[in-house]
């Protein structure tokens, strides 16, 4: 008996196959069932009819439950207007693999948050959440594909460090032997040694933050692609920028067409973004949004409902750059012309979904990083080997940080970065 898969099934016209998969969904009427069958590949309708069955195989078809795992034999039959997959199989034999007793608690009704988030394990089993699923398996493929294509090399990153670089308040300290380790926060100063070796290099993989804000934007554990790249200029480095997100959404909206529609998305908006993108200063942003009605002054931050004004206004990913040197990182280059800003600039995404990317150029003269790792209180000696490539072959070099979860939330448009990342971790939450 061939077996094979949903996706697969348009191969098997008018034959007889096998699927395995689970009971996503069950309707009868009289003489007739109608199973619901997903295998992770698709959805299909399996039709069970009375009259061509024996006594046991309809017993099985009567008595199976939701998220029971099975094999259905039958006819595979061409039908425009069958639900799913445009195929119906005309169920022929039925092997119940492991029945479900009792109640599956994700039933195909609404549940709160807190409810889905408990059974993060089962939810995972929902249509919507496997479509996100495999939106984030294709941008971190075509991430990686952006950048093996343009020649970078893929160097991976510790995850256990000894350096702070991004704020010393949200960190994760572990116990490592008689000593104190963080859980990485950013993989940037090991690609910025890679880049003095390579030239051009990425990393993709997991940061943390211990971030006690529970926004919509905000995870403990998150993925972050980060380039790096030596003799890179500011300007390089922002078209390097668009180029890669553009690329990333319309390749998403390629070849994950069918998930986007599952989950409802407007890819008319997504279809404009391509390179490239408007550029504003912080001054000229901080004047824009006070005219806009924000609170903020010259010298804060953008606060979420800033980031909201700025993409309602610009309706496409929007750099903004220079911010005060005072609220940026350590390692930031100021800009040469005009030192008390950085050159630097952060990605903002439309919807709301905030900042997309944080980016730019880094100090490349050893006396400045001195005493900006002495103003920012950080310990001399974990950044020794970091302060070596100022000592050792220094270039004017940068890069970019740029969340998955936040790209993956604004081209799904689902609301929280929390739905996704397959096990999230928030400040209440390490299980499932
Ligand atoms: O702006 P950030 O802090 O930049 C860096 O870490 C740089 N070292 C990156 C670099 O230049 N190599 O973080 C970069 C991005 C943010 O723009 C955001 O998308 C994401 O990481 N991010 C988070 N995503 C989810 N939850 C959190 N708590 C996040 N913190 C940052
Ligand atoms: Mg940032």
């Amino acid at each position: 008996m061939t077996v094979t898969t949903i996706e697969e099934i348009h191969k098997y016209p008018d034959q007889t196959v096998t699927l395995r998969g689970w009971l996503y969904n069950k309707r009868e009427s009289g003489k007739l069932v109608f199973l619901i069958l997903r295998d992770g590949t698709g959805f299909i309708q399996c039709v069970a009819f009375k009259k061509d069955l024996p006594e046991e195989v309809w017993d099985a078809a009567k008595s199976v439950t939701q998220e029971s795992s099975l094999m259905i034999t039958g006819s595979v039959r061409k039908e425009e207007r069958a639900p799913y997959c445009g195929y119906e199989m005309g169920v022929q034999n039925i092997e119940i693999v492991s029945k479900v007793e009792g109640e599956y608690p994700i039933s195909l009704k609404e549940h709160g948050a807190d409810f889905l988030l408990e059974h993060r394990h089962l939810w995972l089993r929902t249509p919507s959440q496997m479509a996100v699923m495999r939106i984030r398996a294709e941008v971190m493929a075509a991430s990686r594909d952006f950048f093996n294509e343009r020649g970078f090399v893929n160097v991976d990153a510790p995850i256990i460090t000894a350096n702070a670089c991004e704020g010393t308040t949200n960190l994760f300290q572990i116990d490592y032997f008689e000593d104190q380790a963080y859980l990485s926060q950013t993989g940037q100063l090991y690609m910025e040694a890679a880049a003095l070796a390579l030239g051009k290099v990425y990393c993709l993989g997991p940061a943390f933050r211990a971030e006690k804000s529970k926004t919509r934007k905000h995870l403990t554990e998150f993925w972050m692609i980060e380039p790096e790249v030596a003799f890179l200029t500011f300007e390089e480095n922002l078209a390097m920028q668009e180029e890669y997100v553009s690329y990333v959404i319309q390749r998403v909206l390629k070849t994950r067409a069918a998930e986007l529609n599952l989950l409802e998305r407007d890819t008319s908006k997504l279809a404009d973004i391509t390179a490239p993108f408007p550029k504003i200063s912080y001054d000229d942003a901080v004047k824009l949004l006070q005219e806009k009605g924000s609170e903020i002054q010259w010298g804060d931050d953008l606060g979420a409902p800033d980031e909201t004004l700025l993409g309602e206004h610009f309706q496409k990913p929007v750099f903004v750059h220079r911010f005060p040197s005072a609220i940026k990182a350590f390692y930031m280059k100021p800009d040469p012309d005009r030192p008390e800003v950085a050159l630097g600039a952060d990605l903002i995404a439309p919807d709301g979904y905030g900042e997309l990317i944080g980016g730019g150029q880094r100090i490349d003269d050893y006396d400045l990083l001195v005493q900006r790792i002495q103003e920012h209180d950080l310990p001399m000696e974990a950044f020794g080997w970091y302060l070596d490539l100022r000592k050792y072959g220094s270039v004017p070099h940068g890069g970019f940080g740029l969340g998955i979860e936040r790209f993956v939330a604004w081209i799904s448009g689902v609301e929280h970065v929390r739905e996704t990342s397959p096990f999230p971790r928030t400040i209440y939450r390490i299980q499932p």
